[in-house]
């Protein structure tokens, strides 16, 4: 091997003309080799881009035997001449002079070439990665985090790091991990029979967050405006392509920010962030747009070029009984909305990005602020076609008494240090969490949100 500098696939393609007649060095994966007695061409991916390069091998160069470690997950290194291509499908390849081999890939192999099930590549979670279509969401999946802090780090939002470990559960859902050093086989315990968690790591019961919220509270209630963007638990036994036990959320929280701000913030974050995929991905979705869903682009043009719709639960719930469709849950004012119901306002009804607000106080969190008739809060949900939820926020109810009255009436206890955020110089605030892996599924256009985070945590799966 001579000593040349190694360049990522991703630029030779990306600017052929900048390499033409000079002497390359790559290496990646093989992902397919054929050819004759005279000429072999190697497709090489090192996951720098969708796109393959093409080494071609001449075999009055390379014998049949060199060449014959070179299968499907064979990892190598060549060196060669890049020049302009005569076959359709590229306008670039690499003659090969030099080659090592790195690694070989055996028949087992099991990223063959095409024709896998997405269900088997998640069994292979893995390996799974060295496929087109996870090499590229992940590439997604990065562009969309990077994103995101781009968008609130030319705001002025503070990236304000919350803990994971906590002793006080912010969504009331009652699902959480719980997170303990003593031994379950024989924890200590009390005279009255029940485990003495003061003698537990923390001194009492802790577990993993559900949500950043209440900590990112205390930040923007200091400095303005925050976000969160971290790894979040649920302990739901929801076995639905949307949901994971170990997801990504993003939380902003913004001093001085009533509902309308709100929305039009989650609005404004939302389309920035497709947008951004738009124009930094482009290969990646017109990739998964024509393997898995043809309308992917215009979907995601829509959804960045169109306002999204504004209107209270009482209407969307009116809209629902009146539209004389069978659902399979009962549509009535102060029902949870169902998946169903949701995706009819978005998908059937408005045909548009729907944001819900003002739901009943009994199906929100306790730290919603209550609107003037008593009965609702000022929430509000951020309804997408094919994923439901994407976002969930609120104004924050600011005043003490009202806060105080509601804690006492879930009977939550340990706020203190929550409700001083409202005993000292309290200010209306508001903010929502974004499901990050939500928002991927949406950008990518994959049906399972198992399919976009590496290694999906669910109900029965722990592996890798
Ligand atoms: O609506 P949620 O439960 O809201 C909160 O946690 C608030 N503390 C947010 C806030 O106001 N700061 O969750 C927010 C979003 C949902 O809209 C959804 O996109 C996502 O998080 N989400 C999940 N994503 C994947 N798997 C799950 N099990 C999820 N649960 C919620
Ligand atoms: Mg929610």
């Amino acid at each position: 091997m001579k000593e040349i500098r190694r360049t990522k696939v991703a630029d030779i393609l990306a600017t052929p003309a900048d390499y033409i007649g000079k002497e390359v060095d790559v290496k990646g994966w093989v992902r397919t080799r054929r050819g004759n007695k005279h000429v072999q061409f190697v497709a090489l991916n090192d996951g720098s881009s969708i796109k393959n390069l093409q080494i071609v091998f001449d075999l009055s160069k390379f014998s049949e035997e060199e060449l014959s470690p070179i299968t499907t997950g064979a990892s190598i290194h060549v060196q060669g001449e890049a020049v302009a291509s005569q076959g359709a499908g590229q306008a670039i390849e690499v003659q090969a002079s030099e080659l090592e081999i790195y690694g070989t890939a055996p028949a087992d192999y099991p990223m063959q070439k095409k024709g896998h099930t997405l269900e088997f590549l998640r069994e292979k979670a893995h390996l799974r990665p060295r496929t087109n279509t996870f090499g590229a969401v992940f590439r997604i999946r990065h562009a969309l985090a990077y994103a995101v802090h781009k968008f609130f780090n030319d705001k002025g939002f503070v990236y304000f790091h919350t803990p994971l470990i906590t002793a006080s559960d912010c969504e009331g859902a009652g699902a959480m991990f719980q997170v303990t050093t003593l031994d379950p086989a024989d924890p200590p315990r009390k005279e009255d029979g029940s485990v003495d968690y003061s003698q537990d790591f923390f001194g009492k019961p802790a577990s993993l967050t559900v949500s950043g919220q209440l900590e990112g509270e205390l930040g923007a209630t200091a400095l303005g405006c925050i976000y969160t963007f971290g790894p979040t638990f649920r302990a739901e036994r929801s076995n639905t392509p949307r949901h994971l036990s170990e997801f990504w959320m993003i939380e902003p929280e913004m001093a001085f920010y009533e509902i309308a701000d709100n929305m039009d913030l989650a609005e404004e974050f939302i389309k920035y962030c497709v947008n951004y995929a738009l124009e930094n991905c482009a290969d990646d979705i017109q990739f998964l747009n024509d393997m898995f869903d043809k309308t992917l682009i215009d979907t995601l043009k829509f959804v960045t070029h169109n306002d999204f719709v504004r209107l209270t639960y009482s209407e969307g719930v009116k809209i629902l009984e009146e539209s004389g469709k069978k659902f399979e849950f009962p549509v009535y004012w102060g029902v949870d909305l169902a998946s169903e119901h949701e995706r009819y306002l978005v998908e059937e009804h408005f045909k548009k990005p729907v944001i819900l607000t003002d739901y009943p106080k009994e199906i929100k969190a306790f730290y919603m602020k209550l609107n003037d008739d008593g009965k609702t809060v000022r929430a509000m949900d951020v309804l997408f076609p094919k994923i439901g939820e994407i976002i969930g926020g609120s104004q924050r109810e600011e005043n003490l008494e009202k806060l105080e009255g509601r804690i006492k009436e879930l009977g939550l206890t340990g706020m203190d240090w929550y409700v001083d955020t409202r005993r000292y110089g309290t200010v209306p605030h508001s903010g929502f969490g974004l499901g990050f892996e939500r928002l991927v599924l949406f950008v990518t256009g994959m049906q399972n949100i198992r399919d976009v985070i590496p290694f999906p945590r669910y109900p029965n799966n722990c592996e890798f």
